[in-house]
């Protein structure tokens, strides 16, 4: 998400929206209901047991629609811009959990920046083969953004030190008072910080045009310049924006199935996920904002993640989020993590394939 990408919202095609998931709920709706007047399959009821493949058709997000690129393009133009990526290795991330966070939501957090290594012990598809288009980046000596993401550091700030209601600018003071509480040491090289709101925390734009972002600290501000992101919980807020595709717009509620069931049970924290793995690709790949995106415009630019927003797998598009895995219980995920977890996460663009990838790529 770059600094600067506007609201767009994109309600026109209403029409296409109830229909999505409709063989899988169908089938959920049968079993539930008296076989005499199902002419469901047995063979279908029998997949409910089992994981499986689906491409469900849901209604597109209703932010960022106009940068959507799904799948290749020769439209889409990623260039290089001179400036550097995270080459060094480790990328050691400071992580700021800002407002009341609960032990078992910080710890599904980590297990996914964990799971973005090589060591990590995953099954395919996982969440580090993702991760490893990130290392077919490189600035102009060549320097492949690393394979390798630690936690660093934590610092819990639940006393919300800058209240609950943050802009842009103080979220760089948040940082400041996590550096100067924790003691983050000064990490020039390797370092990062990563700012997670929790759920009653306000954050300019938040909802309206942005899910998170990512950008660096000013020495004014902070002492000394570093990139960070900020993502916030919007369990609360605006789940339909950016817990997509576990929490539908609001006109879609009532009637019709309903959204994708999150692989953690947990709309706000699931949904963020994906928008930190988002943020964290563009960190990596335009730390400074003058490495790797696409348009001319450097205060809009369209990035790495940006280009794939709503892919999660092969034949997505037109409101199909891809080829995804559902497992016994419903829940949908297309990659696993460290200690068993599973996740969705968005696609992100490979400056090879020049198209999105994720490793649940079927061809
Ligand atoms: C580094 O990036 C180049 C260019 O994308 C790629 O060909 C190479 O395989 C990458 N190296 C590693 C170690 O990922």
């Amino acid at each position: 998400m770059s600094p600067l990408s506007s609201p767009h919202h994109v309600f026109s095609v209403s029409a296409l929206l109830f229909v999505f998931l409709f063989h899988l709920f169908t089938t959920t709706t049968y079993a539930a209901a008296s076989s005499s007047s199902s002419p469901s399959p047995s063979s279908q009821t029998l997949k409910m047991d089992a994981e499986y493949m689906i491409n469900p058709k849901v209604p597109p997000k209703a932010l960022s629609s106009s940068k959507k690129f799904e799948g290749s393009s020769n439209l889409v133009n990623l260039r290089y811009h001179m400036g550097p990526v995270l080459s060094s290795s480790p990328i050691n991330i400071y992580l700021i959990w800002y407002g009341l966070w609960s032990p078992s939501h910080k710890l599904l957090i980590k297990d996914f920046i964990l799971s973005l290594s090589p060591s990590a012990k995953a099954p395919s598809p996982s969440v580090s083969d993702w991760w490893r288009t990130l290392s077919l980046y490189t600035d102009q000596t060549g320097a492949n953004v690393s394979r390798t993401v630690l936690i660093a550091g934590e610092y819990s700030d639940y006393k919300y030190s800058h209240g609950n209601q943050l802009t842009r600018l103080s979220i760089q003071q948040v940082i400041a008072t996590a550096v100067k509480s924790a003691p983050f040491p000064v990490d020039h090289r390797n370092g990062v910080y990563l700012v997670l709101s929790a759920q009653d925390v306000v954050v300019q734009d938040f909802c309206r045009a942005v899910c998170g972002f990512h950008y660096f600290t000013f020495p004014s501000m902070v002492g000394y310049t570093l990139p960070y992101a900020w993502v916030g919980n919007s369990a609360k807020q605006c789940p339909e924006v950016c817990a997509y595709p576990f929490a539908l717009p609001a006109y879609m509620a009532g009637g019709g199935p309903g959204a994708l069931r999150p692989p953690n049970k947990d709309v706000g924290v699931d949904g963020m996920i994906s928008v930190i793995g988002h943020e964290l690709a563009e960190l990596s790949s335009n730390p400074l904002v003058n490495a790797w995106y696409a348009g001319e415009d450097p205060t809009a630019p369209t990035e790495i993640g940006d280009l794939c927003e709503g892919l999660y797998g092969t034949g997505g598009g037109g409101g199909y989020i891809g080829q995804v895995m559902r497992d016994r219980e419903g829940r949908t995920y297309n990659m696993n993590g460290r200690n068993g977890r599973k996740f969705l996460v968005q696609w992100i663009w490979s400056p090879i394939l020049k198209a999105c990838a994720g490793p649940n790529a079927l061809d």
